[in-house]
């Protein structure tokens, strides 16, 4: 907790679960971090937990951060410049899913709000009350995830919102909706670019991409590879997560890169004995 204009302000964290969120692998994300970097950039950005831990121990640490889901993007510029509606919309929300919370959840997740505050909050709504917290859409871009089984959600995190709101207001961070390439425009020596993005699949059945309806190919692999030896060239500490799979093992098996194994929980699958230890790689360039 941190004290600012006498309000007591707890530490920021992600505000929506995530697929492939890194909570708990922050601890080891930052052993890995180098010493010294100039701009943070986050392309993958999610959830954003190593972005809001950056932003919490790294005082007046510039940022750049990105994602390709413009809803995803919107809520943090909303929770940025408007969080305070935002809490009533939510509030709101958190009212009509007392009455009566299977109509309630359908109705909103069948609904298609224009308006900035209630995009975001119908987002943070599905979040907080879907099936496992899972962010899914179909080809159509329309969220398919069903309701879950909480008997008191917490639909309203106001405490975290206004702490998110906060620092991302006093951080200047740069928040913008893009493709990951465009990061090479951006990025200049000795700046840290973090990728963490839509896994290999290990199998086929660990085939998660439905984050935005574009999933994530072998193409963007092979990009994602060749931006990475373009930063690399540029000066840039790279620092990327991936699964533990051939291609990738196979794509960063040359200098500069160390390739190291970790291993993670897996938070997010439908059948929760499947949620335990695995190895995955955290390769960089430093
Ligand atoms: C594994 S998640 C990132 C998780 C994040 N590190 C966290 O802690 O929550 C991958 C993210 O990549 C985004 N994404 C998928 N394809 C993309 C692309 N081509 N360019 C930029 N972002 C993309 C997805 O929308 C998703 O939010």
């Amino acid at each position: 907790m941190k004290q600012q204009y006498g309000q007591i302000l707890t530490s920021p964290k992600p505000f929506v679960k995530w697929a492939g969120g890194k909570r708990q692998l922050i601890p080891i994300l930052n052993e890995n971090l180098p010493e010294t970097f100039g701009t943070y950039f986050e392309p993958f950005l999610g959830g954003g937990a190593l972005l809001f831990h950056m932003l919490t121990e790294r005082n007046g640490q510039k940022c750049s951060i990105s994602d390709l889901n413009s809803d995803l993007v919107l809520s943090y510029t909303t929770i940025r410049d408007r969080v305070e509606s935002l809490i009533s919309s939510l509030k709101n929300h958190e009212k009509n899913y007392q009455k009566d919370s299977k109509f309630y959840y359908y109705s909103i997740r069948e609904s298609n709000p224009r308006s900035q505050i209630e995009k975001t909050s119908r987002l943070i709504f599905l979040n907080r009350t879907c099936f496992n917290g899972l962010y899914r859409v179909n080809s159509k871009g329309k969220f398919n995830v069903p309701l879950g089984k909480y008997s008191n959600p917490n639909i309203v995190n106001e405490d975290n919102l206004r702490s998110v709101s906060n620092v991302l207001q006093s951080s200047k961070t740069s928040i913008k909706c893009r493709d990951f390439e465009a990061v090479l425009r951006d990025a200049k020596q000795g700046d840290l670019v973090y990728f963490d993005p839509p896994y290999q699949p290990v199998s086929n059945t660990a085939n998660f991409t439905g984050y935005t309806n574009k999933s994530f190919t072998c193409d963007d692999l092979s990009r994602l590879a060749d931006l990475c030896t373009d930063l690399d060239s540029k000066g840039c500490n790279v620092l990327l997560s991936n699964s533990n799979s051939k291609e990738v093992t196979d794509m960063f098996s040359s200098k500069p890169w160390k390739v190291n194994k970790i291993k993670a929980n897996r938070s997010i699958n439908s059948n929760s004995k499947k949620r335990t230890g695995h190895f995955e790689l955290l390769i960089k360039n430093y």
